[in-house]
């Protein structure tokens, strides 16, 4: 069960070829990259299964629920045992106004992200997300800074609250959960690298509707707060 960490495909040829080498199946959790492109192929018409939510925080929603993309046989005829998960009609509406929108959203969101790259290109301590070969279009569900090692990403993130910016942490690594922890034992050490990579990331601002002037002040507040925790005392 691969995921589409932030709305970016995973390398999906080399996922097929690692389950087809130990007899597995892949079911892709694409929650987070509807309207993504992998390869030039839209993320659903990928693996075997791809799941979508449509919660309410996705690129687009129906409220709550979600969607399953599979192949299919043809009507009235089952190939398997199944079960009625309906999605209710009255969300499905709307789900299907709103997948009309999907590519002027991604449009929209790449346009923000086309100003934060530039704004971080050259920066000794911002990266902005590595995007892989096979990745033509990310879903940017959410934008992923890196920060240098050294920097204090809490109290980067405490500084840009003080300012009025907003900003999330997603997602934990799932061995650093309470429940994981206490059930196997895991420290932050036992993953290194995804806990490293987890404790430099902040997702920033990127929502349809983001105004020019409001990005301008997260660059420069966010620029402001780490150009002084690096400098020498
Ligand atoms: C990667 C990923 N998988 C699964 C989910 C769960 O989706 P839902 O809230 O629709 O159950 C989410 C977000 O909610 C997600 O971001």
């Amino acid at each position: 069960m691969p995921v589409d960490m932030n709305g970016m495909p995973v390398d999906y040829d080399a996922v097929a070829a690692f389950a087809g080498k130990h007899g597995l199946r892949v079911i892709s959790d694409s929650a987070e990259s509807l309207g993504a492109l992998y390869k030039g192929r839209r993320v659903g018409s990928i693996a075997p299964v791809h799941i979508f939510s449509f919660f309410p925080n996705k690129n687009i929603t129906t409220g709550e629920g979600g969607m399953l993309t599979t192949g299919q046989d043809y009507r009235y005829n089952h190939i398997h045992l199944g079960f009625n998960y309906r999605m209710p009609n009255l969300p499905a509406a709307l789900g299907l106004e709103q997948l009309k929108r999907i590519e002027f959203i991604v449009a929209e969101k790449q346009k923000i992200v086309d100003r934060y790259n530039e704004a971080f290109k050259d920066d000794p301590i911002i990266s902005p997300p590595f995007l892989p070969y096979y990745v033509d279009q990310h879903s940017w569900y959410m934008y992923a800074i890196n920060l240098k090692e050294g920097i204090d990403r809490d109290a980067v993130v405490e500084e840009l609250k003080k300012r009025g910016i907003d900003t999330r942490l997603s997602f934990p690594p799932v061995h650093i959960q309470p429940y994981y922890m206490n059930r196997f034992g895991f420290t932050e050490d036992s993953y290194p690298e995804s806990f490293g990579a987890w404790s430099r990331l902040i997702n920033l601002p990127v929502w349809v509707g983001l105004t020019n002037t409001d990005q301008d002040r997260v660059i420069s507040e966010l620029k402001n707060i780490v150009s002084a925790m690096e400098a020498p005392v």
